[in-house]
């Protein structure tokens, strides 16, 4: 359209940014596939990446090439390895090939998507991807979704967009001084994420209005329970606002019981929220697909892409059954935002909070068009049956416990040398030993829980590199740390 020559960068020469960008990019593939020189965990003590860099800002800039020597030196000994093949702490995660390719293009192209026009295919894209994303999980043809940062976003914007529905006037009266309103309840198990307690902080409800429902033996959420504790606060006469069930918790993995809960809400009015950032990508496998059971009778859902399929962070998916309740919540449109378009559009800035938004919908769709399904299903179907594997070692342990079912490609357990015997303090003091040492090691990093009184430690496997091999070595150094510590 323009004949005038590109501007480009007025202060870095054309050369020396293509050339770092070679650097990047080079420096990027071998990263990828040599990850494991570097210890998984971070050695760096507090403070010690601080005291590497200068306290000020500089004045003149520095060349690309010096900056980029800096990474290796400064930045990367505080780094710790969640692309690494012995990463198996929290939800260990993916950063593929396909998706650090994108994000290089993304931040190349820095569009704001704000509104369908401000970037049409950044909209469109987001459609499209989230759409093959809900038929590769299996899930019915209603569902809308948006992509967010995080969980915990998607997951906010879900219950603001409930808490909205329970109350008509909410946008404009808001919650202050509200005599005429009772408190509004939310429900979820005590298994749940955290991120279910910011919600509740952060919509004025309080975490006084949020019920933690008791689970069963498997850390289930007890559906009668869940009844019971509506029943009572409805005869109190406060308001059940919006349950929140979970496929996949995140100490264990645990499924709630959706299908029952599901129907149960239908029936009492209740919004259903579904936090399946982590379980959820287990749908990808047809054999496994039952993990969503129940779940389009809700009315929200979340899955995290950049948790267990792939996608580098940040990349959450929201889906929606009526994307309008989420709209009359935020959706504000100031004079200088107006847009008019020739056929209805999507404006994502009327789905949220944010007004700018990135382009993640451009490594969703690399990530899911250079895999497939296929190629997503074999990954996580193999990270079940590794887990599968491993669990199989702690059960055949005679002094290693099992604390919970696997039912995606986490493991929890425990040493419990009879020597110790059930001496909880003792237990979890000899099983935080044992992490650390394991971890200190560099070739696997572990996290803990706690389950009741008891301290478990886990093995979450979600790295696309994390092998057989690798599970080998996470096993021979806790049987070596546990031995060498055994009192
Ligand atoms: C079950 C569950 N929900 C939500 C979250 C929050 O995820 P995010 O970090 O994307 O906010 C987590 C994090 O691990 C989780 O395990």
């Amino acid at each position: 359209m323009d004949a005038l020559p590109a501007a480009g960068d007025p202060l870095i020469p054309a050369a020396e940014i293509r050339a770092a960008l070679h650097r990047a990019a080079d420096w990027a593939a071998d990263y990828l596939e040599g990850s494991a020189v570097h210890p998984v965990l971070a050695r760096a003590l507090p403070g010690e990446v601080a005291a590497t860099l200068p306290a000020e800002a500089p004045e003149a800039g520095r060349p690309l090439d010096a900056i980029l020597d800096d990474v290796d030196r400064r930045i990367l000994p505080g780094i710790t390895h969640w692309n690494h093949p012995g990463f198996l702490a929290y939800f260990a995660n993916t950063g593929s090939g396909p998706g650090v390719v994108a994000e290089l293009l993304t931040a190349a192209l820095n569009v704001n998507g704000m509104l369908w026009r401000t970037s049409p295919a950044a909209t469109e894209l987001e459609e499209v991807s989230l759409d093959w994303l809900r038929q590769m999980l299996g899930l019915a043809g209603f569902w809308r979704g948006i992509i967010t940062d995080t969980a915990s976003m998607s997951t906010l914007l879900a219950l603001a967009a409930a808490r909205d529905a329970a109350v008509t006037d909410l946008r404009q009266r808001g919650l202050v001084g509200r005599l005429d309103l009772p408190p509004l309840i939310v429900y979820c198990s005590e298994q749940a994420h955290s991120s279910i307690d910011k919600a509740c902080l952060m919509l004025g409800l309080g975490l006084d209005q949020l019920r933690k429902i008791p689970v069963d033996a498997d850390f289930r959420m007890r559906p009668e329970a869940l009844a019971a504790a509506v029943a009572a606060d409805r005869a109190a006469g406060l308001r059940p606002m919006a349950v929140a069930a979970t496929v996949g918790t995140t100490s264990t993995t645990s499924i709630d019981p959706v299908p029952a809960i599901a129907e149960w809400c239908r029936a009492e009015g209740l919004w259903l929220h579904v936090d399946a950032a982590y379980g959820g990508a287990a749908a990808v496998v047809p054999g496994r697909r039952a993990v969503l059971a129940g779940v389009d009778a809700a009315d929200s859902l979340v899955v995290n892409p950049h948790k267990w399929l792939l996608v580098p962070m940040d990349c959450s998916a929201l889906y929606l059954r009526d994307p309008e309740r989420l709209k009359a919540a935020f959706s504000l449109v100031p004079a200088y935002l107006q847009s008019t378009e020739a056929a209805p559009v999507t404006n994502f800035m009327d789905w949220g909070v944010q007004l700018g938004r990135r382009f993640r919908a451009l490594k969703l769709w690399m990530v899911l068009s250079a895999y497939g399904r296929e190629g997503l299903a074999a990954v996580v179907d193999g990270h079940c049956r590794l887990a599968q594997d491993f669990a199989a070692r702690i059960d055949a342990a005679p002094d290693w416990e099992r604390l919970a079912p696997v039912p995606f490609s986490t493991v929890v357990f425990r040493h419990r040398p009879a020597v110790i015997g059930d001496d909880e303090a003792a237990l979890a003091a000899h099983n935080a030993l044992i992490l650390e040492r394991v971890n200190a090691r560099g070739r696997v990093f572990l996290s803990h829980t706690q389950l009741g009184e008891r301290y478990a430690l886990r093995v979450a496997i979600g790295n696309a590199g994390t092998d057989a091999g690798r599970l080998a070595i996470c096993w021979e150094e806790l049987q070596a740390e546990a031995e060498d510590l055994q009192p």
